[in-house]
Order: C-alpha cells, then sequence, then structure tokens
C-alpha cells in the first residue's frame, strides 16, 4: 500500500527508503514533497524522471532548522536571518549561493540553491529521523496541480511512491521564492506575502513573471488542470453560457452550469481549498473550467498568480 500513517515506525521506514535511494512523498504545510537524498545523485535524477520534469528546474532543500543550512550553502547574511527568524519553520524559500559539496543536478546545474525549513509536524519529524537535507519539489507531474492531499500523490503516481499521510495542507499552495543571490527579489509569490516580507526587511524587487528565466518551475502555464480552463470577470460570466462548464467563483452564481464550485471570499481559505477544486473539476468532464477572476488586493497576489498560470487569460 502506498499510503503510510504518520507514527515513528513510518519515519523510520522512509528514511531507509532514502537512504537506499530512493524517493518517498511528505505532506508540509504548503504542498506534499516528492523527498529524495540531495547528496544521492540517482535519487535526483529519480525524482526528475517520476516527475517529468526539465532538469534545469532546480528543486527545493528542506532543512529542520537553520544549523542545516550551513552544509549548504555560501552568502548567508544578516537579512537572511531576519528572514528565518520571522518566518521559519515556515512557506518561505530563501534562495542563496550553493556549496560545491551540494551535486549541482539537485539544483538544476545552478550554482544557487532554494533552502526552505517547513512547520509541518510530520515533514519535521521525517527530516529529524532522516538527519540530513531532502530534496523535494511538490509531488506531482510536472506542469500539473500541485497535490494538497495524499490521494492527489497516488492520483499522480499510483502505487510507485510511498506517501506520508499528513491530511490535507493547511496552506494549499506552494512557498514564497525569495532569492538573496543578489537584492532580495521575490521569484514566486506564496503563502508568505509580499508585504510581510517588506515589513521584515525592507523593499524587495519582484522579478515579472514574462521575464523569469532563473527560476523555470515559474514560467507560464503549470500547475494546470487537463480540461482547459479560462480566467473570467464576472461582466464576462453574466454574458457566457457555461451550460456544459464548471464554474469556480466567489461572487457569481451561475443559472446553468454542469457544476459549480462556491469559493470562500477570504484569499487564505480560497488558496486552501484551490488545487483540490481544481482537481474534482478536472474530472467532471465539463467542456471548460471557468473561474470568475478573484479580487487584485496584495493577499490575493498568490492566488492570482496561479490562475493565471492555469487558465487562458484573454
Ligand atoms: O511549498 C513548496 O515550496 C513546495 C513544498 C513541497 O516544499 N515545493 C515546491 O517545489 O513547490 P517545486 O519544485 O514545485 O517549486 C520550487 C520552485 C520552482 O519554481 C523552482 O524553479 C524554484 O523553486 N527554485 C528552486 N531552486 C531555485 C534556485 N536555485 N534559483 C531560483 N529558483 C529556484
Ligand atoms: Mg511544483
Amino acid at each position: 500500500m502506498a499510503i503510510l500513517t504518520p507514527s515513528q515506525e513510518t519515519y523510520v521506514h522512509a528514511a531507509k527508503i532514502l537512504s537506499d535511494g530512493g524517493v518517498v512523498s511528505f505532506p508540509t504545510e504548503t504542498v506534499y514533497g516528492l523527498g529524495c537524498d540531495i547528496y544521492n545523485e540517482s535519487a535526483i535524477d529519480l525524482v526528475y524522471t517520476l516527475k517529468n520534469r526539465p532538469k534545469n528546474n532546480p528543486m527545493i532543500a528542506h532543512v529542520l532548522d537553520l544549523s542545516w543550512t550551513d552544509q549548504l550553502c555560501t552568502g548567508w547574511n544578516d537579512t537572511c536571518n531576519k528572514l528565518v527568524a520571522r518566518f521559519w519553520p515556515g512557506p518561505l524559500t530563501i534562495v542563496v549561493p550553493k556549496k560545491d559539496s551540494v551535486p549541482k543536478e539537485a539544483c538544476g546545474g545552478f550554482n544557487t540553491i532554494a533552502i526552505r525549513c517547513p512547520s509541518h509536524q510530520v515533514a519535521r519529524a521525517f527530516l529529524a529521523e532522516f538527519g540530513s537535507p531532502v530534496s523535494a519539489p511538490s509531488a506531482n507531474r510536472s506542469g500539473h496541480i500541485s497535490p494538497t492531499s495524499a490521494q492527489h500523490v497516488v492520483s499522480e503516481f499510483g502505487d510507485s511512491v510511498e506517501i506520508i499521510d499528513g491530511g490535507h495542507c493547511e496552506k494549499g499552495i506552494e512557498s514564497t521564492v525569495i532569492s538573496m543571490v543578489e537584492n532580495p527579489t521575490i521569484l514566486r509569490f506564496g503563502s508568505i506575502t509580499v508585504e510581510e516580507i517588506q515589513q521584515t526587511i525592507g523593499d524587495v524587487d519582484k522579478q515579472p513573471i514574462q521575464y523569469q528565466t532563473n527560476s523555470p518551475g515559474t514560467s507560464t502555464r503549470h500547475y494546470a488542470p487537463n480540461t482547459k480552463a479560462f480566467l473570467y470577470s464576472q461582466q464576462q460570466l453574466e454574458k457566457f453560457d457555461a451550460t456544459n462548464c464548471v464554474v469556480i467563483s466567489i461572487l457569481f452564481t451561475p443559472t446553468s452550469a454542469k457544476h459549480h464550485f462556491q469559493m470562500p471570499s477570504s484569499a487564505h481559505e480560497y488558496a486552501k481549498k484551490l488545487y483540490s477544486v481544481l482537481r474534482e473539476a478536472d474530472e467532471i468532464g465539463a467542456d471548460q473550467i471557468i473561474v470568475e477572476r478573484p479580487p487584485q488586493a496584495p493577499e490575493w497576489n498568490a492566488v492570482n498568480d496561479r490562475l493565471r498560470r492555469c487558465c487562458f487569460c484573454d
């Protein structure tokens, strides 16, 4: 059986799989990860193969605490420490220059490394048992929707991967990625908002999506369901015949639709539900998935970013 219940026995078993060069899926507060030993190049290769992920898309190194970053990177500065003091453990990934001892395969050939310290108790117990950094991208096939439950991981990889079941992920959307290699630059919007980061370290740059070449996982057309998804304003929705469509909306109530998902009006609750709703919507067999454009306020940045990537916008 691919799904494991969290227990000390499970952590020992999962850590052994990693030591033997295998992969294990584990829950984090954001989404499920597909983990391997960062120092095992063939295990890293296995993760790329399972995901069908382009080899130039680097993975995140998951650590138990700040003391584990020493072995991974150089250039850790006071600003990094300020971020860590406020946001770790939690959904903030910090990109810094990497040490030569870390295989470049784990970092997509880059000379930098993305490091994150998850807060999920199951992730932490697993890391503590393994005792060394775990490389892990989200546990989905490349370009597909990230998994927020163990069942989602099963639907991505079947029985080929063992999964530690930590329930539904609390945040539901991936970590915020910030590069500290030069000026602090947000590379991916995520669970921690730009405002929260700016309160902590002052102004940061935001790398516009269309020019984003140094964080390949942030290219457009990502996080996508198989059914074509479109992002519409309320006005567009009012004129649209959604009879054979799934509608995902906050304010708009369709008079005719194959199925309607009512979404929460808080950005946090919306983010938590988004990926599981997209997966359910994808299974309905509708012609299209129509998503009502959420508010454009800053706390919606991450949700809007993911929707822009999974939907065709006009
Ligand atoms: O919440 C998360 O971050 C989840 C959980 C499992 O931790 N992980 C995740 O991993 O979303 P992944 O591989 O799906 O996304 C990692 C992102 C990608 O956009 C990747 O390009 C970027 O981080 N990234 C990783 N290393 C990088 C580096 N050295 N420089 C720039 N971007 C990097
Ligand atoms: Mg991913």
